[in-house]
């Protein structure tokens, strides 16, 4: 299995720069490598060096794994994600997680680019994802079955870590972070939105619509991890009159709103 040859090579460079193994992941998406948190003696690999890892093509994806340590917990940080609309299947896409599971990573901390459905978000705020509406027309866990045969019918129905979604909203209102807790789409790309399909999903309950995220997030939780996720509002929709974003602003964007990401991942890692 390369889930096993991908464990051992990142274990052994690990173990070489003198780390142990992972307990804690970070994923950050587009244009988020500048949230990268400050972590000691730290060691860089370049995903393709990983066996099986999947090539990530896009703008804007470094495809690296940042390890080191914080307070003593090594935290790897995977800068650049495998997306689904690059015509990867989903195998390949949750392949990152898999790896942080097999690796012993215990939590985990997503981020990724969002646009606003919820009129009251601006460009550069931060939505903390409460819940999810998968949209895809896909699922991860297609296929997927445990010991004994059985599919993955998993309770999904509280996926996200709450009491450390909480303590984040706590210290976000203390540090005057712009960020709400909200309900995040996934649909799978590449196209924008239409008109139509923005009222729809703003009309069952969601607050941000992106194209990434959400098939880890089910990974995780299928294999034990829990799930902190942040969405980066990059563009906000105007419901009555859509226009089109382009890639260059949700990247943009997302460099901009990175160092607040920063702050919010090293509180996520002191809770
Ligand atoms: N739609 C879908 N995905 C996105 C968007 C959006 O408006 N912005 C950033 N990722």
């Amino acid at each position: 299995m390369m889930e096993g040859e991908a464990r051992s090579y990142l274990i052994s460079l690990l173990r070489e720069t003198g780390l142990a193994a992972p307990r804690m992941g970070v994923v950050l998406g587009s244009g988020l490598g500048g949230a990268t948190p400050q972590l000691e003696g730290t060691c860089e690999v370049d995903c393709r060096e990983v066996p099986g890892w999947p090539a990530c093509s896009v703008p804007g994806h470094a495809g690296k794994l940042c390890c080191g340590s914080y307070g003593g917990t090594v935290v790897m940080v995977q800068q650049g994600r495998p997306h689904y609309y690059e015509g990867l299947d989903m195998g390949a896409v949750t392949f990152p997680v898999v790896i942080m599971a097999a690796m012993g990573i215990e939590k985990v901390f997503m981020a990724n680019a969002a646009g606003a459905l919820n009129p009251v978000y601006e460009r550069g705020c931060l939505m903390l994802v409460r819940d999810h509406i998968n949209l895809m027309g896909s699922n991860p866990l297609r296929g997927m079955r445990d010991g004994e045969g059985n599919p993955a019918f998993l309770d999904v129905s509280s996926l996200y870590d709450e009491p450390s979604g909480d303590a984040l909203m706590e210290n976000g209102k203390a540090r005057g972070w712009p960020m709400e807790g909200g309900v995040l789409v996934a649909v799978s790309g590449p196209t924008y939105e239409t008109g139509t399909e923005l009222r729809y999903m703003r009309l069952v309950g969601g607050d941000a619509v992106s194209m990434s995220m959400v098939p880890e997030a089910l990974v995780a939780h299928y294999l034990g991890i829990s799930v902190t996720a942040v969405s980066v509002i990059t563009n906000v929709w105007d419901l009555r009159r859509p226009h089109a974003t382009s890639h260059r602003e949700v990247l943009d964007t997302a460099a901009e709103a990175a160092p607040i990401l920063r702050d919010v991942i090293t509180s996520w890692l002191d809770l």
